[in-house]
């Protein structure tokens, strides 16, 4: 990391005054500022910038970018910094730039089915200004509330729709990107099919910021679906909750939201929320949240008895199915707020591992065997029809040094065994920082070197979020 360092120019009066002639009090060096930018939702990481630019247009990305480069400058592209991987984390110093004032949708095109919009906006936000013409954008991660639609874009974010919908770059049809040198290009075509070349489009979806800024974004939309019907699953094993995913797909069900949660990760929610309207009891080790969707609501019924009859074979207690709009919110909210809740609780860890679905009983058996070698606590929720599993590992009473020195060799088990079983280390939170030094778990050194050899072409001078990814 030091290494890098040194190639880049530290921030010098004369660069300040050039931002501040192009972005007046958009740019910002004040104590405030710099504190508000240094973190995202990272654990409790925090490096400062250097200096915050704020701009309104791609024109003064554009500007932003060029001189950056000629002058060495780290750039470090920040959306809403609700990243869980530490991908907006300025860590070299230099330029925070956000994207928080690009944030307007240019047009929602109904007779395509397709909206184009600005990095900055706010992905619930989006969502509900399709919604109100009949129209879908599905993904949804725990955070759409305030995350941005640009930050899901880099980090090719999912949620629980992903599981019937697809994640983001499903939808990403085009992007306006201003590459490292300034220039500002269009990586593809506002088209569902496009055999054009390179897929320069869906290279960026996921390249968390090192390869360009996105600036625009043509996303695909789909229908909304008109009904939904929602039941919260309590097992008595965690392991038979995890078996019964599998087995609801191979019934021929695709639910549209197919979630676990351990026992832990439901009560740490209620007690964030203050919300007990559920019952939850100490033997039961794990519930699933399926939610089914669709147009026609006896299709629906058809289906939450089919996912019944799949139930029956495991030992379930009493399920319930939400009867109202506000009962459906409180179960959502529970599943969405348990992040923070852990966050709340505890220092912590979080991986993001997923596996072939089939796989999720091995995969949490070897999070539970790993951390009795190691002695830490996990509480483990996720995306389960997806094979995707937020593992939360807890600081607990473990000293500094086994947090610090041990704790990363227990990961590399745990990442291990999740290759072994066919699946990879972050399925939606991205590599970023906290990642970055597992990527050879994932990949052999040929393929790094082959993505590190994209890196350079598209920024030769490595300004565009350094220290990320590799
Ligand atoms: C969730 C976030 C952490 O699924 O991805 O809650
Ligand atoms: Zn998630």
């Amino acid at each position: 990391m030091l290494d890098q360092a040194s190639n880049f120019t530290k921030i010098r009066e004369e660069d300040i005054s050039f931002f501040s002639e192009l972005l007046h009090d958009r740019c910002k060096h004040d104590k405030e500022n710099l504190e508000k930018y240094s973190h995202d939702e990272t654990e409790d990481l925090i490096f400062y910038p250097a200096i915050v630019l704020i701009p309104i247009n791609t024109d003064e990305i554009s500007k932003i970018l060029r001189y950056c480069n000629e002058h060495h400058i780290p750039v470090t592209p920040a959306g809403a910094r609700t990243g869980l991987s530490g991908g907006a984390l300025p860590i070299f110093g230099g330029v925070l730039l956000s994207t928080e004032k690009l944030n307007k949708i240019i047009a929602i095109d109904e007779e395509n089915h397709q909206v184009t919009t600005e990095p900055g906006v706010i992905t619930q936000d989006l969502q509900n200004a399709v919604k109100a013409k009949g129209l879908f954008y599905p993904p949804d991660p725990a955070s759409r509330g305030s995350c941005f639609i640009g930050g899901n874009v880099a980090e090719n974010s999912g949620g629980p729709k992903a599981v019937k919908y697809g994640v983001t770059n499903e939808y990403v049809l085009n992007l306006e990107i201003v590459l490292a040198d300034g220039s500002i290009i269009w990586t593809g075509a506002n088209v569902i099919k496009n055999a054009t070349g390179y897929n320069l489009t869906q290279l960026i979806v996921g390249s968390e910021g090192t390869l360009g800024i996105v600036s625009k974004i043509v996303l695909k939309l789909r229908t909304h679906p008109t009904h939904d019907m929602l039941m919260l699953v309590p097992f008595f094993d965690a392991s038979d909750a995890c078996k019964a995913v599998s087995e609801i797909f191979r019934a021929g069900i695709v639910p549209s939201g197919l979630e676990f949660m351990e026992n832990d990760a439901l009560r740490l929610a209620q007690n964030f929320t203050q919300d007990y309207s559920i019952s939850v009891t100490k033997n039961h080790e794990a519930h699933l949240l399926v939610e089914v969707d669709g147009f026609d609501p006896e299709k629906l019924m058809e289906e939450c008895e089919q996912i019944l009859s799949v139930l029956e074979k495991f030992e379930t207690d009493e399920i319930l199915f939400a009867d109202s709009e506000a009962q459906k919110q409180t179960l959502w909210n529970l599943r969405r707020k348990v992040g923070e809740a852990v966050k709340a609780f505890s220092t912590y860890k979080e991986e993001d591992t997923v596996v072939p679905r089939y796989h999720l009983p091995d995969l949490l058996e070897h999070v539970k065997k790993i951390g009795a070698k190691y002695g830490f606590d996990s509480v483990c929720y996720g995306h389960a029809g997806d094979g995707n599993l937020h593992v939360n590992i807890l600081k607990g009473e473990l000293s500094a040094s086994k947090w610090n020195k041990e704790l990363p060799n227990a990961i590399k088990e745990l990442f291990i065994e999740v290759v072994k079983l066919g699946g990879t280390i972050s399925g939606e939170h991205g590599i970023g920082l906290v990642q970055k030094p597992y990527m050879p778990i994932a990949f052999p050194e040929v393929t790094l070197q082959l993505m590190r050899s994209i890196k350079s072409s598209f920024d030769p001078n490595g300004i565009l979020n350094p220290g990320k990814i590799f």
